[in-house]
């Protein structure tokens, strides 16, 4: 079966999170990715977080499946002779390097342009055009400025950073659509564009919700959070909403039996409006299906902690999963806090392709998270990441169609660095 991306090739430059989930997930659609490390050094996640000893990262491998790697010094001079070649023969460029490296490498748009006009050429960066455009940006920078932080914990708190990487996989996700967009619109104007995604505009895109509440107070206070409830005024930005739901419907966590000693007994459960009658029958409050002082979601508001109190004993009574199967049954809209260790041993995840085992020479098997968008007529198939340079020759021989005697040249230039003659 081909895939959906079959024919497409990437010339990807990039490094560390962001950008490598970008071109992963282009690679698991069928593009041919040919990442571009330096020599005997590789993308710095080869080495961080080292589990095995010798051995890959997991921060490595998890980022870099389903492609081929090539080590080329693209500050040496015959380096950037084969950058430039590897930039004709790509139809995407990606790179997500530090503001200026690019330029600084003697790439800047305009010349690779002329190289290749048809390169669609795929960047992040920190910030967009502005007082932080030249700002180095990681994980947290981006949370914390694009408006994450600052919504996420309780409102008498530190603001949190959440261990979703919005910032870095988030982008990555953001730039693989600005990709595909832009291949798309080649096909009819016969063009490459460049396609920018801004760390700090993804995370913004991922908080829209909260944006929203910011100009919801210009015309009172947000009614749906706990705060109104408990009678705390507003201050003039969108405050911390600890678990509330941002959806208009209250939710809270909620603890369940075994609490104590489990530190994900919990349940987030939601009092949504149209089941509210069967959530009063199954925690065993039915008169407040009529009482006036919980009938109508605007009755509750001011006593969500005394409802979902309520709630809790009855969820203290049972575990996570029981409530689930009750609350479920009832089309009670509830959740399961799930740990990593629970989901890596859920078998529906990997029947699906969404965690898979894969096999890796030097540090044997792993469990990685598969493609989480499935297309039924281009499956994803998980290969395992390259090694570093392990497709140098390959792809100097294959891609670029270099003779003997030009790949001899390239390496007594020390643009590929110290690699294996062949791939295994
Ligand atoms: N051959 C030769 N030199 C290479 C090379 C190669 N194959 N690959 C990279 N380099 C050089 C670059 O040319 C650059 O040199 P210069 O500073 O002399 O111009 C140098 O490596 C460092 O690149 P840089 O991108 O600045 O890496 P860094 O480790 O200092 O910074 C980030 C890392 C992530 C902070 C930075 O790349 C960044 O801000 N990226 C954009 C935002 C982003 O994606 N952040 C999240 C990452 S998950």
């Amino acid at each position: 079966m081909s895939k959906a991306l079959n024919g497409v090739r990437i010339l990807d430059f990039t490094h560390v999170q962001s950008g490598p989930t970008c071109t992963q997930l282009l690679a698991w659609f069928g593009a041919d990715v040919i990442k571009v490390e330096r020599p005997g050094v590789g993308d710095i996640t080869r080495g961080q977080l080292q589990d095995v000893p010798n051995a890959d990262s997991l921060y490595f491998t998890m980022l870099n499946h389903n492609k081929r790697s090539i080590t080329l010094d693209t500050k040496n001079p015959k380096g950037k002779e084969v950058l430039t070649e590897l930039m004709k023969v790509c139809d995407v460029m990606v790179e997500n390097f530090a503001p200026g490296v690019l330029d600084r490498m003697g790439f800047p748009w305009e010349t690779i342009q002329k190289i290749n006009p048809k390169l669609i050429v795929a960047s992040i960066k920190g910030f967009g055009p502005g007082p932080f455009e030249d700002c180095k940006v990681y994980e947290n920078v981006a949370q914390c400025t694009g408006g994450s932080a600052s919504t996420t914990g309780f409102r008498d708190g530190l603001p949190l950073v959440t261990g979703a990487q919005i910032g870095d996989s988030g982008t990555g996700l953001h730039l693989a659509l600005g990709i595909v967009t832009a291949l798309y619109h080649r096909t009819h104007s016969g063009k490459g564009q460049r396609v920018t995604v801004a760390m700090q505009d993804s995370v913004l895109n991922l908080c829209r919700v909260k944006m929203r509440d910011q100009q919801r107070l210009a015309h009172g206070p947000l009614k749906e959070y706990s705060q109104f409830g408990e009678g705390i005024p507003f201050g003039d930005a969108t405050p911390r909403a600890g678990n509330d739901s941002g959806g208009g419907q209250p939710g809270r966590i909620l603890k369940c039996k075994g609490w104590e000693t489990d530190p994900n007994a919990y349940l987030y459960f939601i009092t949504q409006a149209p089941v509210w009658e069967k959530i009063c029958d199954v925690i065993g409050e039915p008169t407040w299906k009529t009482d006036p002082n919980y009938a109508k979601p605007a009755a509750r508001l001011p006593r969500l902690n005394e409802i979902f109190g309520r709630i809790e004993q009855w969820t203290m009574t049972k575990t996570k999963f029981e409530c689930m199967d009750i609350l479920n049954k009832l089309d009670i809209p509830c959740g399961p806090i799930l740990s990593m260790k629970e989901i890596s041993e859920d078998k529906s995840l990997y029947a699906t392709g969404t965690l898979v085992e894969v096999d890796h020479p030097v540090r044997g098997k792993y469990i990685s998270v598969g493609n989480p968008i499935k297309l039924s007529d281009s499956p994803a198939e998980v290969e395992r990441s390259p090694l570093l340079g392990e497709h140098t020759e390959e792809i100097l021989s294959k891609v670029l169609k270099f003779s003997a005697s030009q790949i001899g040249d390239v390496r007594s230039s020390g643009a590929i660095g110290e690699v294996p003659m062949a791939a295994e």
